[in-house]
C-alpha cells in the first residue's frame, strides 16, 4: 500500500514552487497524493507569515487536523515555510501533536526528518539558515511534467528591508541563480511541452546585481525570448526602484513578453513611502508607469497596496486613492497593515484604530472595483489570443487558458488545443474569469 500525503500551500509564488519541490521529494519516498486530509498518512502545511491573519490560519488548520491523529494512529503532521522559519522550535513546544518543522532553507532535509518520525518516532526540526554558496548548491532543478505554464525561480530571498516586511527575516538575503542554470531549465521545460514561463523572485528586477559577470535581468529576458517553443514570458515581482530603462525597453523589443506587469506601489504618499523604506517617490513611480505605457501601450498594471501603515493620515490615504485612479490598475491586492515582529515598522508611533483601517480599506476597494469592472468590460466582444492550459473545472468539453493580461478564459474546444495559442471571442465577462467561443477562421484583434 503506498502512503498518502496531503499538502496545503499558503502565501506567494515562492511557496508554490517550494511545494512543488516538496511533492517531488515525497514522490521519491513512495508517497502518493491524497484528495482529502482524512485519507492521508502525512499532512504538511507550507506556511506564510506575511500578515498576522496568514499566520493564525496555520494554528487554525493544525487544530482541525488534531482529531485526525486520534482516528488515524501514525498520522504524521508537519509544518514548513515562513511560519516554521520564524517560530521554529516554539511550534513543536506549543503543539504537542506536531511531528516535524522545517524552515525555508531546509526543504531538502524533509526526507531525513520524515524517516526519523516514521522509524524512530522522533519529532524533529531543521531550521538553519544557509550561506549563499550552500543555497546556490541546493537550488532544485525542476521538470515540466504535463504543464503548459511554469514558474521558474531566478532569485531567492530579499535585501530590501521594507520596514513592514518579514520576508528578508524568514527567507534570508537575496541570491541570484546562475543564468546558465535558469536557461537550461527553461530549455528542458520547453522540450517537455511548457509554452509559458513566469520568472519569479521576491524582486526579480535586481537579478544579477552585485554578481560579477552575471547577466542583468533584461539580458536574461532577451535570452529566454530566444528559446524556441516558449511563446510567452512573464515575471514577478518587480520592485519599482529597480525597474530600469533597460528593463522597460524589453517591453518594446521582446514580443513574447506579456502585456502585464505587477508593480507594487504600496502607498501613494511620499511621506509613507519614505517610512516604508521603499526607495522611490510617487512621481518616480508614475514616471516608470508612463515609460512602460510609452513602449507598450497595451500594457496593464496591477499592484499591492498597504492601507493603514502606522501614522498614515487622511491626507496620505487620499494620495493613495488618487494614485490608484491615476495609474488605472487592472487589479490591486490591498492589505490592511499588520505589525510583524522583528520589522522596523513595529517601532513607529501608531494611533490608527482597527475601525479606521477597515474603513479606508473599504473605500479603496470600492474605487478599484469600478476600475477593474471597466477593464473587464473592455474585453467583452473582443477576439483575444488565449494560451490553452488545460481542461476547465467548469465541466465537460470546456477548456481554459489565459489572455496576455493573465485573465482566465473558459471556452469549449477539443483537448488537442492544450498548449496552443488560439483566438477566442469573449462573450461574457465575470468578476474572476471570461467566457468565450473558439474562433476558427479569424486572427485575434488584440493581445
Ligand atoms: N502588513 C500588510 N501587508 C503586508 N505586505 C507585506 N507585509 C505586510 C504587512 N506587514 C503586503 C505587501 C506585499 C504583499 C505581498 O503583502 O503589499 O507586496
Ligand atoms: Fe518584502 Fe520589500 Fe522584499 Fe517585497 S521588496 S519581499 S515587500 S522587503
Amino acid at each position: 500500500m503506498p502512503k498518502h500525503f496531503f499538502l496545503e500551500t499558503f502565501g506567494c509564488q515562492m511557496n508554490v514552487v517550494d511545494s512543488e519541490q516538496i511533492v517531488d521529494l515525497l514522490r521519491g519516498m513512495d508517497y502518493a497524493p491524497a484528495d482529502r486530509p482524512e485519507d492521508a498518512d502525512l499532512i504538511l502545511l507550507n506556511t506564510c507569515a506575511i500578515r498576522d491573519k496568514a499566520e493564525r490560519k496555520v494554528y487554525g488548520h493544525l487544530g482541525r487536523y488534531k482529531p485526525l491523529k486520534a482516528v488515524r494512529p501514525g498520522l504524521i503532521l508537519g509544518v514548513g515555510g515562513c511560519v516554521a522559519q520564524q517560530q521554529g522550535e516554539k511550534l513543536l513546544k506549543d503543539i504537542p501533536y506536531l511531528d516535524l518543522v522545517f524552515g525555508t532553507h531546509n526543504i531538502h532535509r524533509l526526507p531525513d526528518l520524515l524517516r526519523d518520525v516514521e522509524i524512530r518516532h522522533r519529532r524533529g526540526h531543521a531550521l538553519e539558515f544557509h550561506d549563499r554558496e550552500t543555497r546556490l548548491r541546493l537550488f532544485p532543478q525542476r521538470s515540466g511534467g504535463e504543464a503548459v505554464t511554469r514558474f521558474v525561480t531566478v532569485t531567492q530571498g530579499c535585501d530590501n528591508f521594507c520596514s513592514y516586511c518579514v520576508v528578508p527575516l524568514v527567507r534570508g538575503r537575496e541570491i541570484s541563480r546562475p543564468s546558465g542554470e535558469i536557461l537550461d531549465e527553461i530549455r528542458q521545460l520547453a522540450a517537455s511541452g511548457v509554452r509559458e514561463v513566469t520568472l519569479i523572485g521576491q524582486n526579480v528586477n535586481s537579478y544579477g546585481v552585485g554578481v560579477p559577470g552575471e547577466l542583468s535581468f533584461a539580458r536574461l529576458l532577451a535570452e529566454v525570448e530566444g528559446i524556441d517553443d516558449i511563446v510567452r514570458i512573464r515575471f514577478t515581482t518587480s520592485h519599482p526602484k529597480d525597474l530600469s530603462d533597460e528593463l522597460i525597453d524589453c517591453f518594446g523589443s521582446l514580443k513574447k513578453l506579456c502585456n502585464h506587469i505587477h508593480l507594487p506601489v504600496q502607498s501613494g504618499s511620499d511621506r509613507i513611502l519614505r517610512l516604508m523604506n521603499r526607495g522611490y517617490t510617487r512621481e518616480q513611480y508614475l514616471d516608470r508607469v508612463r515609460r512602460l505605457r510609452r513602449v507598450r501601450p497595451e500594457i496593464r498594471l496591477s499592484s499591492d497596496i498597504i492601507v493603514g501603515f502606522p501614522g498614515e493620515s487622511e491626507e496620505d490615504f487620499a494620495d493613495t486613492l488618487s494614485l490608484t485612479e491615476e495609474v488605472n490598475y487592472v487589479d490591486i491586492y490591498s492589505f490592511i497593515y499588520s505589525p510583524r515582529s522583528g520589522t522596523a515598522a513595529v517601532k513607529l508611533e501608531d494611533s490608527l484604530t482597527a475601525g479606521e483601517r477597515q474603513a479606508r480599506f473599504d473605500r479603496l476597494l470600492k474605487i478599484q472595483e469600478d476600475i477593474s469592472r471597466q477593464w473587464r468590460e473592455r474585453d467583452a466582444g473582443a477576439i483575444l489570443e488565449v494560451l490553452v492550459e488545460g481542461e476547465s473545472r467548469q465541466g465537460q468539453g470546456q477548456l481554459f487558458g489565459r489572455t496576455t493580461w493573465n485573465r482566465i478564459v473558459n471556452f469549449a474546444g477539443p483537448r488537442d488545443l492544450i498548449g496552443s495559442l488560439v483566438p477566442v471571442h469573449i462573450t461574457q465577462v465575470y468578476r474572476n474569469s471570461h467566457l468565450g467561443c473558439l474562433v476558427t477562421d479569424q486572427a485575434p484583434s488584440h493581445g
